[in-house]
């Protein structure tokens, strides 16, 4: 059954565009409620950590040192459905593939820069929450 969490990240380069105002907006117009966020800067350790499942890819390093160039804002995200609908919002990874109107269609640059991730299943959604924040940062158990 699907749970109704997804870990969402605002990569470096929506922190330097200046977008975070923006697509926090978008986010929450889409009826994404936020549970969890801050704004933190991954090492390059940290960053190879949360993409340790593509240690093994060609773009392994230019991904970790993307994501470490600068400030990022990871979120746990609330709604029915979360991460099926979060990834349909925020669009295909490639910007040049993503649904017109969508988070990527209009502020992404490339595959490698494309502003926002989006947790794949309710399995890594429950994992990438964890790595990015404890149960206290986490407003619904603090009900
Ligand atoms: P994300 O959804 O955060 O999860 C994995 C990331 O790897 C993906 O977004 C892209 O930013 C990145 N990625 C995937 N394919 C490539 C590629 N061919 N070149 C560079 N980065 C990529």
């Amino acid at each position: 059954m699907a749970t109704n969490r997804t870990l969402t990240i605002l990569k470096p380069d929506c922190v330097k565009k200046g977008l975070i105002g923006e697509v926090t907006k978008r986010i929450q117009e889409a009826g994404f409620k936020i549970v969890a966020m801050k704004l933190t800067r991954l090492t390059e350790a940290t960053a190879g950590g949360f993409y340790d499942v593509h240690r093994e890819r060609p773009f392994f390093g230019e991904l970790v040192e993307f994501m470490s160039s600068g400030p990022c804002v990871p979120m746990i995200l609330e709604k029915d459905n979360a991460v099926a609908d979060f990834r349909a919002f925020i669009g295909a990874t490639n910007p040049a593939e993503a649904d017109e109107g969508t988070i990527r269609a209009d502020f992404a640059d490339s595959v490698g820069e494309n502003i926002i991730h989006g947790s794949d299943s309710d399995e890594n959604a429950a994992m990438e929450a964890a790595y990015f924040f404890s149960q206290s940062e986490v407003v619904a158990n603090l009900d």
